[in-house]
């Protein structure tokens, strides 16, 4: 995508992702099946160009720039090493990523480990691509810019048996993370703007919930929603109505997700937006669930892409675009007391992307 290798920021929204707390936090940026062996996957996360590719090592995320004359690694190609290792020696080196441009050779642990131009010189120990911590569960690729400040997000339905898992997006929101996150904690939109489909707008009362604040320190933990009752033509994409019980919880400053609960049927969708740039971010969706086996994959994607595109054009019309964290700010009712909850510990915990 163009918008994706246009590195054009604003100095103001620049320092958007200027957040420390940001880089300690796992964000997805691509599915599992996107990174096939032998391929070079390019990704934009933070304003940085990153490169993704597997060898016989494991996952790798690297900065998509050569140390040489800094062209874009990802133009490249894997090849099987070509000549022992002349600075790893004894190592037995299974892949390589070779630059497009003068073709050094990286090995997977990012070390320059040949210079074609110079076959008999060692390269020198600085001709070192950088690289973040990269894992993968739930078919999800998670990266951490720094050094992460926990696990990775924990959703138990897709490893639960009987649970089907569909991966939806990622959807582009021209807006910053805490609002795109604040949507999906919204419950008093759901019978307007996804009218017919996640609610009524006859039936737009809230009714009373209950709220967990979230706590800060060491082992922060976000707020958590319980028991909110909302009938909904198609809860899920399914086309059967229900009565549904949501529990929604705060996993990070940038990842939610909620379940739904009607008798044995559950939904649930674990949510993270990544930031892109400074002034746009990255939706993903994981979606488990333990019925509808009749509904095709194909089905469900189509009714998520439906839903977020109902919610991308209301967010990106907020105004302000960062989220204000003092409660003066804007109006609050009781029904929005999810969305309080997660201002208050963004403030508690110091977020600063995306806020005000
Ligand atoms: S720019 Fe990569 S090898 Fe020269
Ligand atoms: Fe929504």
């Amino acid at each position: 995508m163009a918008s994706d290798v246009v590195p054009s920021l604003a100095p103001r929204q620049a320092s958007q992702l200027d957040d420390p707390l940001l880089n300690g936090e796992w964000l997805a940026i691509a599915w599992s099946r996107e990174i096939e062996p032998g391929k070079l996957l390019a990704r934009r996360l933070m304003a940085t160009d990153l490169v993704l590719w597997r060898s016989q090592e494991g996952l790798h995320c690297w900065r998509d720039l050569c140390v040489h004359r800094g062209a874009r690694l990802s133009l490249g190609a894997i090849r099987p090493a070509m000549v022992p290792s002349v600075s790893e020696p004894g190592s037995s080196r299974s892949e390589c990523l070779v630059c497009p441009y003068h073709a050094w050779e990286y090995a997977p642990s990012g070390a320059c480990v040949r210079i074609p131009a110079h076959p008999e010189m060692k390269p020198p120990s600085k001709a070192r691509v950088e690289s973040f911590q990269v894992r993968e569960r739930y078919g999800v690729v998670w990266v951490a810019m720094g050094e992460p400040r926990g696990p990775l997000p924990d959703f138990p339905l897709p490893e639960s048996s009987g649970f089907r898992t569909v991966l939806a997006g990622p959807y582009r929101f021209r807006a910053l993370g805490p609002r795109v996150i604040e949507n999906l904690l919204d419950v008093a939109h759901l019978g307007f703007v996804h009218a017919g489909l996640l609610g009524d707008p006859e039936r737009g009362q809230v009714e009373d919930y209950a709220v967990t604040a979230g706590s800060s320190g060491m082992d922060w933990r976000g707020p958590e929603a319980r028991e909110i009752r909302i009938w909904q033509p198609d809860p899920d994409g399914t086309g059967m109505a229900a009565l549904v019980n949501y529990r929604y919880w705060v996993d990070g400053p940038l990842t939610a997700g909620f379940v739904k609960t009607e008798g044995v049927r559950r939904f649930g969708i674990l949510a993270q937006v990544a930031p892109v740039n400074a002034d746009s971010c990255e939706s993903r969706l994981i979606m488990s669930l333990n019925y509808g086996d009749e509904v095709a994959d194909a089905e469900l994607l189509e009714f998520q892409d439906r839903v977020t595109e109902q919610d991308r054009v209301v967010v990106e019309s907020q105004r302000p675009e960062l989220l204000p964290l003092d409660l003066q700010a804007e109006l609050h009712l009781r029904s929005d007391r999810m969305a309080i909850a997660y201002r208050k510990w963004l403030r508690e915990i110091g977020f600063t992307y995306g806020t005000a």
